[in-house]
């Protein structure tokens, strides 16, 4: 079964008075169940216009996604919110949406997240006072809070040390628990090798 089918997905961006830059030309492709996916792509190819169109952030000039319910996303740059603390960062996606989606016992959950990715003597920490990999494992523990079915990871190790980023793919690979499928934007030949598959866009496609 698929998890995520994606249809001829076009996307321009229109600036007043300038021609329209098409930034995906038609990029078709699909994810099965637990398929862990590697997106490569020079600088400005489209892999991150790509990967939040996937993950809802963004709409598509034209084309399709489907995807099942749950998703997760993790960002090169983490995204943690700032006045919020690492436990509460971590509880913020099961508090979206309708109220028959929420997380029951979400707090107990968070802390097993947090206890997972090896930080819960830092879940009343803000994240500011925690280092880059420290956050991007608070980014990978929310990402996982609502199980998702996909989890769209955009250079999730993009602004890391090599070691640190090693240990955020070791984590993201060997979480346990519910599997998922994984849509990877990466730099990496040694994160892409570690996927099922690597796509490759270029010219806004899929060569
Ligand atoms: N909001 C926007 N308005 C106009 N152009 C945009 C916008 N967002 C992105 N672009 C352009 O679309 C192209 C693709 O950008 P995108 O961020 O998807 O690239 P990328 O493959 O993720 O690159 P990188 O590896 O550097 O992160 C770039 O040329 C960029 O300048
Ligand atoms: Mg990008």
């Amino acid at each position: 079964m698929n998890v995520l089918e994606v249809e001829n997905l076009v996307k321009e961006y229109r600036i007043p008075g300038q021609p329209p830059i098409r930034v995906l030309d038609g990029v078709t492709f699909a994810v099965a169940e637990g398929e862990h996916v590697a997106v490569t792509g020079r600088s400005g190819a489209g892999k991150t216009t790509l990967l939040n169109i996937l993950g809802g952030l963004d709409r598509p000039t034209s084309g399709t996604v489907r995807c099942t319910k749950n998703v997760g996303f993790v960002f090169q740059s983490f995204r943690l919110m700032p006045e919020l603390t690492v436990l509460e960062n971590v509880i913020l996606p099961s508090m979206a949406g309708v109220k028959t989606a929420r997380v029951p016992r979400a707090t107990e959950k968070a802390r097993e997240l947090l206890a997972k990715v090896g930080l819960s003597d830092r879940a009343d920490h803000l994240p500011a006072e925690l280092s880059g990999g420290e956050q991007q494992r608070v980014a990978l523990a929310r990402a996982l809070m609502c199980e998702p079915e996909v989890i769209f990871a955009d250079e999730p190790t993009g602004n890391l040390d090599a070691m640190t980023g090693a240990e955020i793919l070791k984590l993201l690979f060997g979480f346990g628990g519910k599997p998922f499928a994984l849509v990877m934007v990466t730099h990496s030949a040694e994160a892409a090798a570690q996927c099922d598959r690597t796509l490759h866009l270029e010219g806004g496609r899929f060569a």
